[in-house]
């Protein structure tokens, strides 16, 4: 059999995995519940569950994937006592980064097209209600989508199709490190505005009370379940965990470094990119008289409004969406080398072969949710004005990522799994930070419910909300 692909370095690594957790989970998904929650509490509560329970949980992942050398097409067949089931979840972790696919190419193309729009000064002539109206008749075209989407598909796959050193390494590298320059120039743009300092406030200074006010501004349970559920749910989602989508990177290196520390590493950069964002999108919404509780639309509708006002605003918008862009794309490498590793690991196809089948399989599963914004959007699964991608979104989100973590996390942890101790050895191999050994209780008795109440949670609450609509 052929070797195996290996990272060239550990910068490599450490890249690509805060490559594929730092997304439209960050720069669009992070500031817009942020500013519906309110701010700064919600920003703490998040951070508290990417400490408890995003960090460890993946840790856990590396340790599969660099344990068994495999994709979680394989994974778990390789470590799992003799005659268990474990490996069947593979199958739900490859259609978990199906899914995420499936509406992350159309929204990727979105931050592609934006950054083309501004860098043209299309939306320079237009008033608050015109580039809102400019988001609604792109939406109408599924052509101009399409072709972007398109381009986004090709762009990925064409750096996949070059491999993992020559390839994902290489250019993910550059494409971190730009992103990470281009934000520090934004958030100083950002914050030296007049007026950033009610902004900063907003997202800086914990507010307890706001955090938990119904509509009405009186405290209300219901409403800080809520945000509960939302800071939990966004600290799965940014770390890409759940689908094995990062576990594959543990395949890809040596046993030099402890891989609780390399988590946190990734977890550091991840954090501080999505607080970045923050530090330029609050103090300009408030500058501008932005609502930050204007909701998903937060970037598409009201950036380029706040771009058009400030001197130099074609320059800047072009450059954020650059990194939005940059930050999509990453994320879509890594789960293209998840996607087109599955056949190679599983049905030992070769590398050009899994990555033309892959091409035009991604493309046909990405038609839904574009249409799902023009010819189809009469289908509205989830409610009122609900589209194909809330449906795509609400079926990773709430179901595949918190059972697939749980899945993770019970293998590493159970007798009946791959088991504490070999998980242990695994992780503390090398340099670094160990795992928390003396947490065993919590990591068993503890954690697991905590990611049941999460996925209860996000049933009751889509449910409940949707019958009361
Ligand atoms: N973490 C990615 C983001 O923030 C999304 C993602 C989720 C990627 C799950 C892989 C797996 O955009």
């Amino acid at each position: 059999m052929k070797e195996r692909e290996s990272f060239g370095s550990r910068l490599g690594f450490l890249l690509i995995s805060a490559g594929c957790a730092i997304g439209l989970g960050n720069v669009w998904r992070f500031p817009y519940i942020v500013g519906k929650y309110g701010g700064a509490a919600f920003v703490l509560m998040y951070l508290i569950f990417l400490v408890i329970m995003g960090i460890p949980i993946m840790s856990m992942e590396f340790a599969v994937g660099r344990a068994s050398r495999q994709s979680v097409a394989t994974s778990f067949h390789k470590l799992e006592p003799a005659g268990s089931k474990w490996h069947w979840y593979s199958w739900f972790g490859m259609a978990g980064n199906y899914m995420l696919m499936m509406f992350y190419t159309t929204v990727g193309g979105w931050m592609l097209l934006y950054f083309v729009k501004m860098a043209r000064g299309d939306f320079q002539e237009l008033d608050a209600a015109g580039v809102q109206k400019a988001f609604d008749s792109l939406m109408a075209q599924p052509g101009l989508m399409l072709a972007f989407m398109v381009l986004v598909i090709l762009l990925g796959m064409g750096v996949c199709a070059l491999g993992l050193q020559n390839g994902v390494e290489r250019i993910t590298k550059v494409m971190m490190l730009c992103l990470l320059a281009i934000l520090l120039v934004l958030a100083v743009r950002s914050v030296t505005l007049p007026g950033a300092g009610v902004g900063l406030e907003f997202y800086l200074k914990p507010d307890f009370v706001k955090l938990a006010q119904g509509a009405d501004g009186a405290f209300s349970f219901s409403r800080l379940g809520e945000a509960i559920f939302a800071a939990m749910g966004q600290a799965f989602f940014t770390l890409s965990l759940g689908i094995g989508a990062m576990a594959i990177f543990g395949s890809y290196i040596g046993r030099e470094r402890r891989l609780m520390g390399e988590a946190l590493n990734v977890a550091i950069l991840d954090t501080f990119v999505a607080v970045v964002v923050g530090l330029v999108i609050f103090p300009a919404a408030f500058h501008y008289g932005v609502n930050p509780g204007e909701g998903p639309s937060l970037i598409f509708v009201t950036l380029p409004n706040i771009f058009n006002e400030m001197p130099g605003g074609r320059v800047w918008g072009a450059l954020f969406f650059v990194f939005m862009s940059f930050a999509a794309m990453s994320t879509v490498i890594a789960v293209f080398q998840n996607i087109i590793t599955f056949p190679m690991d599983k049905l030992g196809w070769s590398r050009k072969k899994s990555v033309a089948v892959n091409t035009v399989a991604i493309f046909i599963l990405s038609l839904p949710c574009l249409l799902g914004f023009n010819l189809w959007s009469a289908f509205q699964p989830l409610g009122e004005k609900s589209t194909v991608m809330d449906l795509e979104d609400f079926i990773l989100s709430n179901n595949l990522l918190p059972l697939g973590s749980l899945v993770y996390l019970l293998f590493c942890v159970s007798k009946r799994g791959w088991g504490f101790e070999n998980f242990l050895a695994e992780a503390d191999q090398g340099k670094g930070l160990p795992f928390p050994r003396k947490l065993r209780w919590y990591f068993t008795w503890v954690l697991p419910f905590v990611v049941l109440f999460i996925f209860i949670m996000g049933y009751w609450q889509t449910f409940s909300a949707m019958l009361a609509a």
